[in-house]
């Protein structure tokens, strides 16, 4: 297929790139640089300097089977403070860039959508099903996108994916998260194993969990870039499909500590920090709907092996391309 990947420079969007070209795909990334890098678009994607309302430029060049959306702002804390950044970019992009599908007839859409949806979950494994109340505007303008591609792909006919991750982390051939101000737990981790900060902070340790600390769900970078290339695939004309991906199993933040801990060989101080704003106690993924719809199996379920490819590639400097193995499993 012939597809265009809005944020192809950024973590996400640059892995999928990569496994998308490794399938066969012809793959032209669309990507303003604002949090993405020029230098993680992988050899053999074409590249087009732009924000999403460019796209109809682009698709009106060349026809294309299938667009990936991830250009998005998706920082939690920033959007609570600037709402208004995130409502133009993600849900004026996204209407902008769906637009310009439907005029140019392109009969696969994927979306980069989140388990912010979803806000503090009545229960857990949270299914599709589950009521959505999201706890900040990062979230809610996540999920005014799928309620606009759910419309949009009814009335005029295409295939909608919306794949809502849960906490991604890992890194894939050289590819792997470089945010400048980086706010997520793991990396923050291996920061401090690097020797570039002093200690980490664990917000809460008062959380209705075991062991007082959050729980997550953390998918591996690569199993959510394969989820994308079957949902091409998945695609429905005049159907929206949403499917959270996730691995279903939850580790707390000490858990994720004491992993580094493990990984690096380095004791990585925690310090007790107040709760942090907006922070759900738990966030656990049913994906059985992937594994139905889909044909969705995660390879690397394992934190062990999420956090090892993380810290290969935060060891690596950053050498696009460097060739990162996975040792045995500590
Ligand atoms: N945490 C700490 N110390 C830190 C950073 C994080 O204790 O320095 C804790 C957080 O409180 C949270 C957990 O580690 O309990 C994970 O935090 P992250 O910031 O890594 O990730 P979030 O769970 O807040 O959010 C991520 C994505 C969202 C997505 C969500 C869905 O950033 O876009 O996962 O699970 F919606």
């Amino acid at each position: 297929m012939r597809l265009l990947v809005t944020g192809g420079a950024g973590y996400v969007g640059s892995v999928t790139t990569a496994v998308l070209l490794e399938a066969g795909h012809e793959v032209t990334v669309l990507d303003d640089l604002s949090t993405g890098h020029r230098d993680a678009v992988p050899a053999g994607a074409g590249f087009v300097a732009g924000d999403v309302t460019e796209a109809g430029r682009v698709l009106a060049e060349t026809a294309y089977d299938g667009v990936l959306h991830f250009a998005a702002k998706s920082l939690v804390g920033e959007s609570v403070g600037d709402p208004a950044s995130y409502w133009r970019a993600n849900v004026g992009g996204s209407l902008a860039l769906l637009d310009a599908v439907r005029s140019h007839g392109v009969s696969r859409f994927v979306f980069s959508s989140t388990a912010a949806v979803y806000g503090d979950p009545q229960a857990v494994p949270i299914v599709e099903d589950a009521v959505t109340r999201p706890t900040n505007p990062y979230g809610a303008s996540k999920l005014a996108v799928d309620l606009m591609i759910e419309t949009y792909a009814r009335a005029y006919g295409f295939g909608g994916v919306s794949l809502r991750y849960f906490n991604v982390a890992g890194a894939y051939r050289g590819l792997g998260e470089r945010h400048e101000r980086e706010t997520h737990l793991i990396p923050l981790v291996l920061e401090v194993a690097q020797g570039h900060r002093e200690a980490v902070s664990v917000f809460g340790t008062d959380w209705p969990t075991d062991d007082g600390t959050c729980v997550r769900d953390y998918i591996h970078v690569e199993d959510l870039a394969r989820a994308h290339l079957l949902a091409l695939t998945a695609a429905t004309p005049g159907e929206h499909l949403v499917c959270n991906l996730g691995n279903g199993i939850g580790f707390s933040v000490r858990e994720v500590v004491d992993t580094a801990r493990r990984v690096t060989g380095h004791p990585i101080p925690a310090l007790e920090a107040p709760r942090r704003a907006g922070d759900p106690a738990v966030l656990v993924a049913s994906s059985d709907r992937a594994h139905e719809r889909l044909g969705w199996k995660p390879q690397h379920p394992d934190l062990t092996t999420v956090i090892t490819d993380a810290w290969l590639f935060h060891g690596s400097s950053h050498a696009r391309g460097a060739a990162t193995q996975r040792p045995e499993a500590p």
